[in-house]
């Protein structure tokens, strides 16, 4: 499913809904370029998660028909990489002389992807450069002084939730959803002034082309709200910041397994869910041997395994929307009577559509149904064709990971 933020990202300056003085700023940073090279070489776009600060920087570059250079957090930002890659980037004009833009997304992620000569090497970068440069970041002061004080700081703000109310109104128009006023201020407000989960939670709420109050699935607590973070992170991301979100979070590891558990083979497949199920099962490891002997310390392998291991079981990060589930433990559910029950279901549903007995249904439909559910579109049309409810299709998928 297409990710609904990637696709309704601004792609211009005057597409971003609020921070105005943060644009504002931008624009004109971005103007004295144009005249040569402004005081401030670099600027840093800060402020809370999902507020356009990542969309900013592309939209500028893309009114000023500036080409991009992105490191983001996934890259391994060492001072071998800002020296053989940033470094000659800053200086030198590209082809046809376009300016290029030099994009530090994530850049307060310092321990994750920099090392020590890391940071030096990005201030050599901004003293020297002939081109712009843009970090952003969350927390401005996580970033070392003497490289905050190289560059023109942007604070970007939570949007108000009736500014989000316009993002989402937008989105529902393009996507010809019918939706309730009352349902996107639900959302709205729910969100924190956090654009990118009030999008999530839009797209995760919608059924079949329609908003309906009862169906918001925001009500999230903040627990929740940031466990999926976190599982997003996990599964979708490679960068480091996802072990610094965990020792926030509520959960304990013996908590969060489940959750990744829970939804890595939505994401994951082939050889990469393989993988990542070693990771976990390592991380499982040390879970018993803290249970065992109480060695807390342990935790952190745990966790470790669990993140940074699932994250690298897969080559690289992944786009697109998922619908992540709370864990239900579906292994137990695997072993109890619901189990029986729900395969009697999907068999009713074969066998009325088939003309065929429910006992003919398991024994020679249920398996090839199984078989084949790894293939997504044919499992898309089977579920509408047999009208599947949520947990029956995840039965069939079970199943088939099982096999
Ligand atoms: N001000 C805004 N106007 C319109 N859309 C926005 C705005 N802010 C965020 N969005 C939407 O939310 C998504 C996420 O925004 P973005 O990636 O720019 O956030 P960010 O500030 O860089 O967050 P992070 O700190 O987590 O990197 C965008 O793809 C876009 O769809
Ligand atoms: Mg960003």
């Amino acid at each position: 499913m297409e990710d609904w933020c990637e696709k309704y990202r601004p792609k211009s300056l005057s597409e971003i809904i609020g921070n105005q003085s943060a644009v504002e700023a931008l624009r004109k940073w971005a103007t004295e370029w144009e005249h040569g090279i402004p005081k401030k070489r670099a600027v840093i776009l800060y402020g809370p998660p999902g507020v356009g600060k990542t969309s900013a920087a592309h939209a500028l570059a893309n009114d000023m028909g500036w080409e991009i250079v992105e490191l983001n957090a996934s890259d391994f930002r060492n001072q071998k990489a800002i020296e053989k890659i940033v470094f000659p980037a800053s200086i030198t004009m590209s082809f046809g002389s376009r300016r290029r833009v030099i994009l530090l997304d994530e850049a307060d992620n310092f321990h994750g992807t920099y090392d020590r000569g890391g940071v030096s090497a990005v201030m050599k970068v901004i003293k020297k450069t002939l081109q712009p440069i843009i970090l952003t970041c969350n927390d401005f002061y996580a970033i070392p002084k003497e490289l905050r004080d190289l560059c023109l700081p942007i604070q970007f703000k939570h949007l108000s939730w009736n500014s989000i109310v316009k993002i989402l109104q937008r989105i529902c128009r393009e996507e010809r959803i019918r939706c309730s006023p009352s349902a996107l201020e639900k959302i709205a407000r729910n969100s924190g002034g956090d654009v990118r989960a009030a999008i999530n939670d839009l797209q995760s709420s919608v059924m079949e082309g329609v908003l309906d109050p009862d169906n918001v699935t925001v009500g999230l607590r903040d627990r929740e709200r940031n466990v999926f973070e976190v599982v997003r992170r996990v599964l979708k991301e490679m960068d480091g910041r996802v072990m610094e979100m965990v020792f926030t979070l509520d959960e304990s590891p013996e908590d969060l397994i489940h959750w990744i558990e829970e939804n890595v083979w939505r994401e994951y497949s082939g050889e990469e869910l393989l993988r990542a199920y070693e990771m976990l099962s390592k991380a499982d490891v040390y879970l018993g041997r803290v249970r065992k002997r109480q060695q807390y310390g342990l935790w952190r392998y745990a966790t470790f395994f669990m993140t940074r291991g699932v994250q690298h079981a897969k080559k690289e990060r992944k786009g697109g929307f998922t619908k992540y589930g709370a864990p239900t433990r579906w292994l137990s559910m695997y072993r109890t009577k619901s189990h029986r029950e729900i395969r009697e279901r999907i068999a009713e549903k074969i066998g009325e559509k088939l003309h065929i007995s429910k006992k003919k249904a398991i024994s020679e439909m249920l398996p090839y149904l199984i078989l084949s559910c790894s293939d997504e579109k044919f499992m898309k049309e089977l579920a509408e064709f047999l009208e599947l409810e949520d947990e029956e299709i995840r039965y069939l998928k079970i199943h088939e990971k099982l096999l």
